[in-house]
C-alpha cells in the first residue's frame, strides 16, 4: 500500500509522468545497456528492443501499477504481477538486478521530467517502483523455489524434429544430463536460449505443446524476420544439444468440473493443445469445447494431436475457423456470436492480441465472468499498456 504522503503525490503527478513515460523508458534501456551491455547477450530480446515492445510493456506495467496504488489503495494487481513474476523467473533475473533496473529507471526520469521533477516527486515515484519491485522479488523466489533444480538453464537434447503444418516444427526433448525435472503443468512454457549466427546468445519462451510433466515438446512457428525461430528451424539439427528454463506460466488449467473452453489461433494452440492433451491423458469428463482459427487446415500445426485428444474425450466437441474453409468449418474469422457456450465455462485463450480481445470482449458479453478468462500472451503483454 502507498504511504500517506506518497499517495496524493502520485495521484497528482500520475498523469505527467504516465504521459512521459513512453520518453523515459527509451532513454532508461539507453543508460542501462550502456552501463551493462552484457544484458543484451542471453537475456534481453534484442528484437523488443529494435522494436520498443519491450519498451511499451515495462511502461504500461509501471503506469498500470501506480493507477491500481491510486484506485484501489488496499490491493495489488495479482494477475499482472503474476504474469510478469513468471515471465521474469524463466529468464532468470535475480534481486540485485532491481537495484540495477532503479539506478537507471531514475537516472532517465530525473533527466526526463528535468524541469518539474522535485524530491518529493522522485521519493514517491521510488516507493512505487520498490513497492512494485519487492512484490515481484517475493513472487519470483516463491517460483525459483518450487523448482526440483536450482539451476537457470539445464542442456536437453532434441530427439526428434517434426515438420508440424505449414512453417511449424515440433521439436521433442530428452535429457542430456541427469538434473531433477520439474513437473511442467499443462498450458506452461520454457525459455529457449540459442546463439545467433553472429554469435549473441537470445532467449524466447516456447509453450509445451504436448504432454506437460517430466517431458519437453514444444511447437515454434517459424518468423522469417525473426532472430530464434529460423536458427531452431534452420539450424538445430536432431542430436543437438540445446539448453532451456524451467516450466513457468500461470495460465494453466485451474482445478475443477467445471466446462472448460479452449480458444485459439494460429501457433496459439500450443498451450490450449497441452491443457487438451492433458485432459485426455487423465479421462477426464469435464465438457470440452475446443475452438480453433487457422488461414487454412494445412497450417493448422497441432492438428492431429487436437482432433485426436477430442475423439478421446466423451464430453469433448471442436470447432473450426477457416479464412480458406473447407466442409465442416465456419469460414472467416473466429466469432462466438453462434456458439453455445456451457454455463459457468473457463475461458482460456491463446492468439493474436486482436483475435483475444474479441474473443474475450464476446465472451463476457455472453455471460463468462472476467475471472474466469485466462489468456496467454507470445510477445510482451502490450495489453497492458492499453
Ligand atoms: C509465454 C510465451 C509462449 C510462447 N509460445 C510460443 C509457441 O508455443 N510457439 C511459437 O511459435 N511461439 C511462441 N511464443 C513466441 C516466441 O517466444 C517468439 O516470440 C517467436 O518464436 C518469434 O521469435 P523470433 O526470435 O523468431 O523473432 P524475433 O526476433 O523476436 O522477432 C519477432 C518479430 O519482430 C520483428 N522485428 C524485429 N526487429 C524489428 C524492428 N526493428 N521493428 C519492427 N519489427 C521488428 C521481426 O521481423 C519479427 O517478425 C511464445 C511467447 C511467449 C511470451
Ligand atoms: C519493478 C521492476 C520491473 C518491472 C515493473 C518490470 C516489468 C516487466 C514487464 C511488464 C515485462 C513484460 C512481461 C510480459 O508481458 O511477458 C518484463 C519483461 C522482462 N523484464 Fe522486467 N520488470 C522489472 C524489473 C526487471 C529487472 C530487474 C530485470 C533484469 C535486468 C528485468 C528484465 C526483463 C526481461 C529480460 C524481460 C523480457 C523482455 C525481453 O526479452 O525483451 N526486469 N518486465
Amino acid at each position: 500500500m502507498l504511504s500517506d504522503k506518497s499517495f496524493p503525490v502520485i495521484e497528482a503527478t500520475l498523469p505527467l509522468v504516465g504521459s512521459r513515460i513512453g520518453e523515459i523508458t527509451p532513454k532508461f534501456y539507453a543508460r542501462l545497456f550502456a552501463a551493462h551491455p552484457e544484458l543484451l547477450d542471453g537475456l534481453f530480446s534484442r528484437s523488443n528492443q529494435r522494436s520498443g515492445n519491450q519498451q511499451q510493456a515495462l511502461a504500461g506495467s509501471i503506469a498500470a501499477f501506480a493507477s491500481h496504488l491510486v484506485n484501489n489503495p488496499d490491493t495489488l494487481p495479482e494477475t499482472v504481477l503474476s504474469r510478469i513474476a513468471h515471465r521474469h523467473a524463466s529468464l532468470g533475473i535475480t534481486e540485485p538486478q532491481y537495484q540495477v533496473v532503479y539506478e537507471h529507471l531514475f537516472a532517465a526520469i530525473a533527466e526526463d521530467l528535468a524541469e518539474v521533477i522535485t524530491p518529493e516527486i522522485a521519493e514517491a515515484w521510488t516507493e512505487v517502483y520498490w513497492l512494485m519491485a519487492d512484490a515481484l522479488i517475493k513472487l519470483e523466489k516463491g517460483l525459483y523455489a518450487a523448482q526440483a533444480n536450482a539451476k537457470m538453464w539445464t542442456p536437453w537434447k532434441v530427439a526428434a524434429k517434426t515438420p508440424a503444418g505449414t512453417g511449424s516444427m515440433t521439436f521433442t526433448l530428452e535429457p542430456a544430463d541427469d538434473t531433477p525435472i520439474t513437473a511442467a503443468l499443462p498450458g506452461q512454457y520454457v525459455s529457449v536460449k540459442v546463439t545467433l549466427p553472429d554469435g549473441l546468445r537470445q532467449v524466447r519462451q516456447y509453450s509445451l505443446s504436448g504432454d506437460a510433466g517430466t517431458s519437453r515438446s514444444f511447437t515454434t512457428k517459424l518468423d522469417d524476420g525473426g532472430e530464434v525461430s529460423p536458427v531452431l528451424h534452420n539450424s538445430v539439427a536432431v542430436g543437438d544439444v540445446i539448453e532451456i528454463s524451467n516450466p513457468y506460466g500461470e495460465i494453466t488449467l485451474k482445478e475443477g468440473d467445471g466446462p472448460v473452453v479452449l480458444a485459439s489461433a494460429g501457433i496459439g494452440c500450443t498451450p490450449t493443445a497441452s491443457i487438451l492433451r492433458s485432459l485426455a491423458e487423465s479421462g477426464s469428463d469435464r465438457q470440452v469445447l475446443v475452438l480453433h482459427a487457422e488461414s487454412n487446415l494445412d497450417s493448422w500445426a497441432l492438428r492431429s494431436q487436437m482432433t485426436d485428444d477430442v475423439e478421446r474425450l466423451d464430453g469433448a466437441d471442436l470447432q473450426l475457423w477457416l479464412e480458406q474453409p473447407e466442409a465442416g468449418s465456419n469460414a472467416g474469422f473466429m466469432t462466438l456470436r453462434e456458439v453455445d457456450l456451457p454455463a459457468n465455462a473457463s475461458l482460456y485463450l491463446c492468439g493474436p492480441l486482436p483475435f483475444m480481445k474479441n474473443i474475450r470482449n464476446e465472451a463476457i458479453s455472453a455471460g463468462i465472468p472476467a475471472t474466469k478468462i485466462h489468456y496467454e500472451v507470445f510477445g510482451p503483454d502490450i495489453w497492458l499498456a492499453s
